[in-house]
């Protein structure tokens, strides 16, 4: 075993990087294997090829309640309660994996219901009690189920949801479908020809930073006073937090932890009134 002044001295010679280069190599082959086994896992285990879900990690979940708390006006204690409200809703989760059996695509998708960052957009309308819920991109549903199901407990509000595929939302259905208004349709038409104030607005449809930036855009006009604007591609572009900026906004993002996913997350980007 070397002595202590004997591994000093390699340290601080010109011999270090090669003396380094085993315990490297160890480092990084333990995070690649890790990486490789979950990978591995998924590839047997899930069905899915897009829009990956999964649950979130203790911690980050944690981060989640901190990060709603400020970005709305509730508490922590709150934004833990309203995490765990959602995660705990057997009739959500084993309605929508009913629907999920049910679904155009089943060899496509998964019946186990992991509902990721979407619990921060359930917390929030939780904490917000918003009129108005508008969510471009629709997909399956997941995340329209999610939110109608945030207003369904507040009693009070609807959620608008659009996607330009004719097939999309078949996660939709009663006890949530009154409470959700569902379009087919592009999300630019759709906001061009809304009516009414929009009290928290989520970007998910098509994520380029054209379109993300022509929603923010479109939607501006019809935001009340305290409405927040959530972007689902705040990972990818920096549409959300440019426009907060030139809005006046403060913007946030919550990065997520997958838990036991290859895949490395999302996160939420959020722009507030300052
Ligand atoms: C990432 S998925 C939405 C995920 C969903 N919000 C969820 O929580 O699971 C994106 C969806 O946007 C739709 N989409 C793409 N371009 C669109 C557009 N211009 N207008 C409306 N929807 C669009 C796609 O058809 C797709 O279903």
């Amino acid at each position: 075993m070397p002595s202590r002044e004997f591994k000093d001295r390699i340290k601080g010679s010109r011999a270090a990087p090669v003396a380094a280069l085993p315990l490297r190599g160890r480092l990084v082959g333990r995070h690649v294997g890790r990486q490789v086994k979950e990978a591995a896992r998924w590839i047997v285990r899930s069905r899915e090829h897009e829009n990956f879900t999964y649950d979130l990690t203790p911690r980050n979940l944690e981060h989640l309640a901190w990060f709603v708390a400020a970005v709305t006006p509730c508490t922590v204690t709150e934004a833990r309660g309203y995490i765990a409200e959602i995660e705990g809703d057997a009739q959500l989760r084993r309605h929508a994996q009913a629907r999920a059996r049910s679904g155009p695509q089943p060899g496509l998708s998964d019946v186990s219901i992991r509902y990721g960052r979407r619990v921060g957009w359930y917390a929030m309308v939780r904490a917000t009690r918003p009129n108005v819920v508008v969510e471009t991109g629709t997909d399956k549903g997941l995340g329209t189920l999610v939110l109608a199901a945030a207003v369904r407990r507040n009693g009070v509000g609807r959620v608008v949801t659009v996607d330009v595929d004719s097939a999309a939302g078949h996660l939709i259905a009663e006890p949530y479908a009154g409470f959700i208004d569902q379009r087919i349709g592009d999300s630019l038409d759709l906001l061009t020809g809304f009516g009414e104030p929009v009290d928290l607005f989520l970007h998910d449809s098509l994520h380029t930073p054209e379109h993300e930036a022509a929603e923010f855009a479109a939607v501006a006009p019809l935001l009340s006073s305290d409405a927040l604007v959530l972007s689902d591609n705040a990972h990818v572009t920096s549409e959300l937090a440019s426009w907060a900026e030139a809005t006046g906004r403060r913007f946030l993002f919550f990065d997520e932890r997958p838990a036991g996913h290859w895949y490395p997350g999302a996160g939420i980007g959020v722009a507030v009134s300052s």
